[in-house]
């Protein structure tokens, strides 16, 4: 009797013990990061986390379909119903903001970046972004460029071909390549905010980084000769893309490339970790035409939500996601730059490192499909005037949708 109470007795105290040293509890993080490269990146920051935290079981809550085109939906819910993950992934900006900060459902995490002094290490216009009402509300775990245009070294090489810097190049070598029976430009849009993601690259090298700018706080007209000029120019563009491109998603389009079946990829650079995670070393790169100077922007973050069932295993991840050690081991396979500042440049390969000088002197822009230019509903808008687009092509009919979107928006004026 004595003996088993003397059980009963180690064995809370050493449960207590676990629990003060975080060797048990649990742990769930939900994302959208289920693809070769994406997952890579997490599954390393969950090795980590193991090996900082053994007892913590960790609950990998993915939902595939790119660009949270699946998941946004399925969190939402769980958030709603006051079930939410005790982290997710977001994007920095109006989706972080608008959609959970402003709305009451996120905690704030001052303490933690005092603790890590990250408002030293984040560059100022991210911590901008993180920022509502004085408060920081999610961490950054990167930073990924959208306006890449990939593409496959060998068909270059076999005909000639520089990247092309302007439209006109591009529809030159577009051409060519048609001809030769090689599909010009890959696209994947099963999930339509592919489209919206080549558009977006479009309104900014038609417009320029300031009228793209303008677009998302009314001083540019949607109504005006800049946007018709890109929808005009998607339209034509749209003449030289897979025939399948609404049956694949963004990976599957890019084993286009993979494959030497189509020769560009206008996309982001999570491109670029889906070439090493298939073993492809044969890409070449180049900003999107029209691009050239720009860098088109956006931050995968997370934060904790106000009922997150396990706080403070959810602080740890905090923690190591924004420590240099979990942004050093995560970007490598991301496809990413660091978003802190202090990353040693030589563990990332020459495309990351191209990017990380571009991040320094380029034109910054928000952007849109990736939630970081406007708010989740206005994103939505555009993404089904893009599905009409597609197939349409009828540019005076989505100039006046989107010109419509900024009205709803409550951005522009009717
Ligand atoms: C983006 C996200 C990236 C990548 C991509 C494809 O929205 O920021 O990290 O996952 O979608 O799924």
């Amino acid at each position: 009797m004595r003996k088993r109470q003397w059980v009963k007795g180690m064995a809370l105290a050493l449960a207590f013990m676990g629990l003060a040293l975080g060797q048990t509890g649990k742990l769930e993080i939900f994302s959208w990061w289920t693809t070769g490269g994406e997952a890579a990146g997490l599954l390393k920051l969950f090795d980590i986390y193991k090996a900082r935290h053994p007892g913590v079981k960790i609950i990998n809550a993915t939902v595939a379909g790119g660009a949270g085109s699946n998941a946004k939906a399925v969190l939402k819910t769980r958030m709603l119903g006051g079930d939410p993950p005790d982290s997710f992934q977001v994007h920095m900006g109006h989706e972080l903001i608008d959609t959970w900060v402003t709305t009451g459902f996120m905690e704030p995490l001052d303490d933690l970046y005092q603790k890590n002094g990250w408002d030293k290490v984040f560059p100022k216009g991210v911590l901008e972004l993180l920022k509502w009402n004085g408060h920081y509300w999610s961490v950054p775990a990167n930073i990924h460029r959208a306006n890449v245009l990939w593409y496959n070294k060998a068909i270059f090489e076999k005909y000639g071909l520089t990247p092309p810097k302007t439209y006109d190049e591009f529809f030159a070598i577009a051409e060519k390549l048609k001809k030769e029976g090689i599909i010009p430009l890959a696209l994947g849009d099963n999930g339509i905010w592919a489209s919206t993601h080549v558009f977006e690259t479009v309104l900014i090298g038609v417009l320029g980084p300031e009228g793209y700018k303008g677009l998302w706080n009314g001083t540019t007209d949607w109504r005006g000769e800049g946007v018709r000029k890109a929808l005009e120019t998607f339209a034509k563009m749209l003449n030289y893309v897979n025939a399948d491109h609404a049956a694949r998603s963004w990976d599957q389009a890019n084993d286009l490339i993979i494959q030497g079946k189509a020769a560009m990829y206008i996309h982001g650079d999570w491109a670029n970790a889906d070439f090493l995670a298939k073993g492809f070393d044969g890409y070449g790169w180049a900003p999107a035409p029209g691009n050239v100077g720009i860098y088109d922007a956006l931050s995968d973050t997370f934060g904790l939500p106000k009922k997150a069932p396990d706080p403070q295993e959810a602080r740890w991840w905090l923690e190591l996601l924004g420590s240099k050690e979990g942004q050093e081991a995560f970007n490598p396979l991301k496809g990413s730059i660091c978003a802190r500042t202090d990353c040693d440049a030589s563990l990332f390969n020459p495309y990351l490192q191209w990017a990380m000088k571009q991040w320094q002197t380029d034109t910054i822009v928000p952007s849109l499909a990736h939630g970081a230019a406007a708010k989740e509903s206005w994103v939505a808008a555009v993404n089904d005037v893009m599905s009409l687009f597609v197939t349409s092509r009828n540019v005076a009919q989505a100039q006046e949708m989107l010109a419509q979107a900024c009205v709803d928006a409550g951005v522009c004026k009717q």
